[in-house]
């Protein structure tokens, strides 16, 4: 009975959550949100089977069904990337991360990251993947903004340092990295350049981010679920030779994982068909909310970062919040407004200020799928300045306001979404 009881319980939990989130405004920069029919393929049979190896080469029998999937998922990636070789079987970006990090360093190897308060991820960090390989990390030296790495500082310590590899991209992410500009120095030097795009993946795919293998990063990594609106995945792509090649698929399979959780493949596969008809439109809308939002929020007083540089080219605002209390303090009492987000490092803060942390970071990909355009992003910017300044609470308002977006737009889930619908999108953000 007990058991009984918690299995309810359960069911409770994750009806509450459903019903909740949907009642917020969530700016959490990692997150999104998939299609009714995205999600709606998920809890099939896949979800109980196994499909180790490759399409048409498994070690399992019965695996016909999915090898179509599979392969017609990757074939349209490969299309979307443009690229010759392409991994839909890690089940994570740190996964993916992991099976190209593994690949490619050795014990006492020298590589290169972006800092934790620069923005880099701990996968890059001597607790994550990379310090599973060697313990010499080393920091791409920044300008004096922290946004943007120093090029020329770094050609410098290049010249002294036998750096091995170097791993662009990071989770504060409002400007793209210098890959065209420290590509060729890699490729003379046999620096390997890895570029990790998991928050980016959709921007890239939209047209609207730096292309870093096109730019000359030898190998991209990413997740499947940040501003790529897909299933909690990861991906890894490249145009490198056959035979480089051979080894991070084995990183992938065997190296990093064995079965590669089919029931979330599949509808990875109805989100590339969506990216590919609506992706370029829904990236220029992410943009272009982005810096209104900044916009927005610097017009009522909030101190955003990077105003000379015209705040942001990604999904992502990062927020000065010290004056009011913290990023801690901040993202708490807007999470009691039922505005989700998440406190962050700004490129200086001292690694001992993480529990409360200069700022904020904030990401619009995810209204931006439930239909928010520019006019929502001044509504939001009023809504954090009722409470952050005017110590109002808004979450009521917050939880009417949500009411009208609850259609998840850039897909088919409906029929006013449809393709010529992304169409117009399109044309009236070409006219605007
Ligand atoms: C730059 C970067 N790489 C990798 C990851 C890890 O991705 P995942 O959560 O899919 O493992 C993240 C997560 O936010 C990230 O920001």
């Amino acid at each position: 009975m007990i058991y009984q009881r918690n299995i309810e319980r359960i069911e409770e939990l994750v009806k509450t959550q459903n019903e909740w989130r949907m009642s917020t405004i969530n700016l959490i920069a990692s997150e999104n949100v998939m299609s009714k029919r995205a999600r709606g393929v998920m809890g099939s049979d896949f979800c109980h089977r196994y499909a180790e190896g490759h399409p048409g080469e498994r070690y399992y029998q019965g695996t016909e069904i999915i090898d179509e999937i599979e392969a017609r998922v990757k074939q349209h990636l490969k299309s979307l990337f443009d690229c010759k070789h392409l991994d839909v079987r890690p089940i994570s970006g740190t996964v993916a991360n992991d099976a190209v990090f593994s690949r490619y360093i050795k014990p006492g190897d020298i590589v290169m990251v972006n800092s934790t308060s620069g923005g880099g991820h701990i996968s890059h960090h001597r607790h994550g993947s990379v310090g599973k390989y060697s313990s010499n990390i080393i920091n791409f030296p920044l300008t004096a903004d922290g946004y943007h790495i120093d090029v020329k500082e770094t050609i410098n310590i290049l010249q002294k340092v036998p750096v091995k590899v170097m791993i662009m991209g990071k989770s504060l992410y409002l400007f793209p990295d210098p890959v065209k500009e420290l590509a060729p120095i890699c490729r003379e030097n046999g620096i390997v350049l890895i570029y990790d795009a998991a928050h980016v993946l959709g921007l890239i795919a939209g047209k609207r981010f730096q292309n870093p293998l096109r730019e000359g990063a030898q190998v991209v990594n990413a997740s499947t679920h940040k501003t790529f609106f897909g299933s909690q995945r990861g991906i890894i792509f490249s145009n490198m030779k056959d035979s480089d090649w051979a080894k991070i698929d084995k990183g992938a399979f065997p190296g990093s994982s064995s079965n590669h959780h089919l029931d979330t493949l599949v509808s990875l596969a109805i989100t590339t068909f969506e990216y590919m008809v609506f992706g370029e439109a829904y990236a220029e809308q992410v943009i272009r909310n982005a810096k209104a939002l900044a916009a927005a929020l610097e017009a009522r007083g909030f101190n955003v970062e990077a105003k000379e540089f015209g705040y942001t080219e990604s999904h992502q605002v990062a927020v000065n919040v010290k004056e009011l209390g913290g990023g801690d303090e901040v993202s708490r009492v807007l999470k009691d407004n039922n505005i989700i987000l998440n406190m962050n490092l700004l490129p200086f803060d001292p690694l001992g200020k993480v529990s409360n942390p200069s700022g904020i970071r904030i990401g619009v990909q995810e209204m931006t799928r439930f239909g928010m355009q520019e006019r929502e992003m001044e509504m939001i910017a009023d809504f954090m300045k009722h409470c952050l300044m005017d110590g109002k609470f808004v979450g009521d308002d917050v939880k009417d306001f949500r009411k009208d977006y609850q259609v998840i737009w850039y897909s088919f889930d409906e029929d006013f979404i449809s393709l010529e619908n992304s169409q117009q999108l399109r044309s009236s953000h070409v006219e605007a």
